[in-house]
């Protein structure tokens, strides 16, 4: 049995190896109209979150629109109940607005709330948000700070390409300010809960009816049940949360 392995050791990534499967991912392999442009990898990580809104009237939003072929995916695998609204900063993207029933588009900066408050009044609340406009540290924090407490309870945010996080071409919201970092300090703010060990430990080893007062938190905290780190996705899910209680049974 060898026992030397270190997280650390340099090793090597199969160039050819299994990306994504999945009807999401068969879509996309076989459109061949060059109008989407996704990682390969992306798609697990899209059918893992998003299959569940499949046939429902979701509300999808996608930063980026391109040349339009993600929003048809979109649409094809949500199904007609759902809405598909595109945003995108180039006007030209405006000929992709009603390219079927269920989809619009919109012209603006991602990184301007005033922009994203119009999309969200005409369109939201959206239980799906992705990600994947212009990929710089202002546009997807601005981006996720000013949509996500507006989704519905039981939402997804998903931002895209957050390798751009480590490029310093994308680093236009000061320095060590990008969304990976932005992530990082939200993951501690899951556990605000528990920042004080005395207090919390006390607090949450007696039922829910015997304490006193309300536990206050960040509205993230609250409303937020995981967060998930992928290669160059990260993943927000929603969900109300209630105060943790430890028991022995
Ligand atoms: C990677 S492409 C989108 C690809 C498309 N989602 C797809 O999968 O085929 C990125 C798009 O983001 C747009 N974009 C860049 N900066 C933006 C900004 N500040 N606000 C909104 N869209 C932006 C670009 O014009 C471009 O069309």
């Amino acid at each position: 049995m060898s026992d030397d392995k270190k997280l650390g050791d340099r090793v090597r990534i199969p160039a050819r190896g299994p990306q994504s499967s999945g009807d999401l991912y068969d879509r996309f392999l076989s459109s061949d109209d060059r109008g989407i442009f996704k990682w390969h990898h992306y798609f697990d990580v899209y059918e893992r979150h998003l299959a569940r809104f499949r046939g429902s009237p979701v509300r999808v939003l996608e930063i980026g629109v391109k040349n339009g072929g993600s929003l048809s995916l979109w649409s094809e695998y949500f199904g007609d109940a759902a809405t598909i609204v595109g945003l995108d900063i180039q006007p030209r993207s405006m000929v992709h607005d009603g390219m079927r029933p269920n989809i619009s588009v919109r012209i603006g900066d991602q990184a301007d709330p005033r922009f994203l408050a119009r999309v969200e009044n005409e369109f939201g609340p959206f239980e799906v948000v992705i990600d994947d406009g212009g990929h710089s540290a202002r546009q997807q924090i601005n981006s996720f700070n000013f949509l996500y407490p507006r989704m519905t309870p039981r939402g997804i945010y998903i931002c895209e390409d957050t390798h751009t996080s480590y490029w310093p071409r994308y680093a236009d919201a000061g320095p060590g300010v990008t969304m990976i970092e932005h992530t990082k300090k939200l993951v501690d703010h899951l556990h605000e809960p528990y920042f004080d060990e005395g207090k919390s430990m006390q607090r949450f080893s007696v039922g829910p009816d015997q304490r006193a007062g309300d536990l206050l938190a960040t509205r993230f905290a609250a409303e937020t049940f995981s967060v998930q780190f992928y290669d160059s996705i990260v993943v927000f899910e929603r969900r109300p949360r209630s105060e943790p209680y430890r028991e022995q049974r």
